[in-house]
């Protein structure tokens, strides 16, 4: 069995485009299988309910089996312009800061569209986002001009954006947590399990997966228990999986 390449070996700081994978299908074979045209609702801390759950059970939960001198992995597929990736690095900064100690954290957030990753690496974003972030999270992170909101280089040192194909393109490993939500609404079902193995195999046996409100694990059950169903956060189930 041909073993898994990580993107996770390539240092942070070179973290630039993948190389394909050989082995995986082709672009071409994969591009007819992906659905286009969602409509996509993106903005910072989306689902605020689940974002109090990230901070109050999952981080302190993985923190409990973690290293303290190794940074936590955290993984975002599907990062589209780069809140959802910036709003983790935010919460994790506040929870780090309320536990009393400076905890490294390593975001890695891809996806598919260019536009969208230069869009992110900016940190840059509208007005708009008051709606969604408190003034109090605004004026720590956040950098405001006269037209703009600006992510405060602190937090973006946290995170290295890159393009990702998560189909065809070497995955990370030895991750903490991955969120993974409403990216395989982008994808056909067929196409869902072959996403799930990848998720399972970049885990660290104690990781945790963070999926979309509309996502199930229902055909992958044998790789991932639930840790709190209602929003949507799993863990690993120590099982093999293709390489
Ligand atoms: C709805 S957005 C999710 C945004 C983000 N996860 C969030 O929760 O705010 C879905 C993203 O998945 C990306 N995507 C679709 N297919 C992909 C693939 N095969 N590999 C990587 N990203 C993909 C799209 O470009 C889009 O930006």
């Amino acid at each position: 069995m041909a073993k898994r390449r990580s993107a996770s070996e390539t240092p942070v700081s070179q973290a630039k485009p993948f190389t394909p994978d050989e082995s995986a299908p082709k672009t071409s074979e994969l591009a007819e299988a992906i659905e286009q045209g969602k409509n996509d609702a993106i903005c910072f801390f989306r689902n605020p309910e689940a974002f109090t759950v990230l901070k109050e059970k999952i981080f302190p939960q993985i923190l409990k089996k973690h290293k303290s001198d190794e940074p936590v992995r955290v993984w975002t597929p599907g990062c589209s312009t780069g809140e959802e990736a910036y709003s983790i690095a935010i919460s994790f900064t506040e929870f780090a800061g309320e536990f009393g100690k400076h905890i490294p954290i390593q975001v890695f957030a891809t996806d598919l569209n260019d536009w969208g990753i230069e869009k992110a690496r900016l940190g840059k974003y509208s007005k708009e986002i008051a709606d969604t972030v408190f003034p109090e999270r605004l004026r720590r992170f956040f950098t405001e001009s006269e037209s703009a909101y600006i992510v405060k280089k602190p937090i973006r040192d946290m995170i290295v954006f890159a393009r990702q194909n998560i189909l065809i393109d070497p995955p990370f490993s030895r991750l903490d947590l991955i969120s993974c939500r409403d990216l395989l609404i982008h994808l056909k079902p067929v196409l869902h399990e072959q996403v799930f193995h990848t998720l399972h195999f970049s885990l660290k046996p104690t990781g945790v997966l963070w999926l979309g409100s509309s996502e199930t694990i229902k055909s992958v059950s044998h790789l991932f228990l639930p840790l709190d169903e209602k929003h949507q956060f799993y863990t690993k189930k120590p099982v093999d999986t293709p390489g």
